[in-house]
């Protein structure tokens, strides 16, 4: 589906290097049809030296020879870089957007996409675990996206994990679940662990019983398709262990504070994609 496809990105930090290093592993697209502009020499350099791709500090030669483009840009630089290449984005090609807050509205906007809409655009929020294929990534389409494009656009992301569709307006809440929820899980294990340190085990056994008990468990409930709930009480009788440290969860409020977590992400979202612009005024100043 991709053999034939030049794909783009503009930006070539670390998002963009969990795909192309996904793309190339699972073999859906050859090296020589990948391409990296990016404004930083020595990360282009490492790019072509690591992955054998196609490289230039020239977003708009990037644009040019690109079917696919992807925006793997920060926020608060993606109006300029929008700007600098809307009129190379003709009707034939697909535009992919992975940045944080940035509406389909403004990219088409700033590609100055007048007279040409029906370029397709897809707004994406992939998250970390992608830098090992193990991300997910929720997908929203402009009204211009066909069948057969985001069809391409799940292959793309598929090579770093798994895809769900969404609509643009739910990508806040996907960024206070899954966009900052490896945070909340790290953090989890870190707590985890310290409490198996405070209970007299070696740093390096806690470290391993922490990470194996939430990777083994992640996948129980994905491999099984069981609710948590029935999943939880398979590890709960009566009057043992488990239920006197779930008790202690919930006097802790464990539930309501990650529930809070991703409430109060997905408004900071909601905040940021008002004023990403202004905020970048701010901080230069
Ligand atoms: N990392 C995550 O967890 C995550 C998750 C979901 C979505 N995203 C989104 O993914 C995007 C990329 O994130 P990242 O973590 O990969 O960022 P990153 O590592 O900073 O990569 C961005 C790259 O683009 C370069 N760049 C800056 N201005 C440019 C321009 N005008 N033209 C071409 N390249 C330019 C940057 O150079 P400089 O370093 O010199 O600026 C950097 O090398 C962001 O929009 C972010 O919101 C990230």
């Amino acid at each position: 589906m991709l053999k034939n496809k030049k794909i783009g990105f503009v930006g070539g930090g670390n998002m963009a290097e969990a795909m192309i290093k996904g793309l190339l592993s699972a073999a859906f697209i050859k090296a020589k049809n990948l391409m990296v502009s990016d404004v930083v020499a020595e990360r282009l350099e490492y790019l072509h030296r690591e992955y054998k791709i196609r490289v230039t500090a020239d977003n708009r030669e990037l644009a040019k020879a690109s079917d696919i483009l992807v925006l793997a840009v920060k926020p608060q630089v993606m109006e300029d870089v929008l700007s600098g290449i809307g009129d190379l984005v003709d009707e034939g090609k697909l535009v992919i957007s992975i940045a944080a807050g940035i509406h389909i509205q403004v990219i088409e906007d700033h590609l100055n996409l007048e007279g040409r809409k029906k370029v397709g655009v897809v707004r994406t929020m992939p998250n970390t675990p992608a830098l090992v294929q193990e991300g997910v990534t929720a997908l929203a389409v402009s009204a211009h996206v066909s069948k057969a494009d985001l069809k391409v656009a799940h292959r793309i992301f598929e090579a770093i994990g798994k895809t769900v569709d969404v609509e643009e307006s739910h990508l806040d809440a996907v960024t206070g679940l899954s966009g900052s929820g490896p945070a909340y899980i790290f953090m989890i294990i870190e707590a985890l662990s310290d409490a198996g340190v405070k209970m007299g085990l070696s740093r390096e056994v806690s470290n391993i019983l922490t990470i194996q008990t939430v990777l083994g468990s992640a996948r129980l409930a994905l491999d099984s398709g069981k609710h948590p709930g029935e999943l939880k009480d398979m590890v709960t009788s009566p009057g043992g262990t488990t239920i006197s440290g779930l008790h202690t969860l919930e006097a802790g409020g464990l539930r309501t504070t990650l529930m809070n977590a991703v409430e109060e992400a997905t408004k900071r979202s909601i905040w940021l994609g008002q004023n990403a612009k202004n905020e970048h005024t701010r901080k230069e100043k």
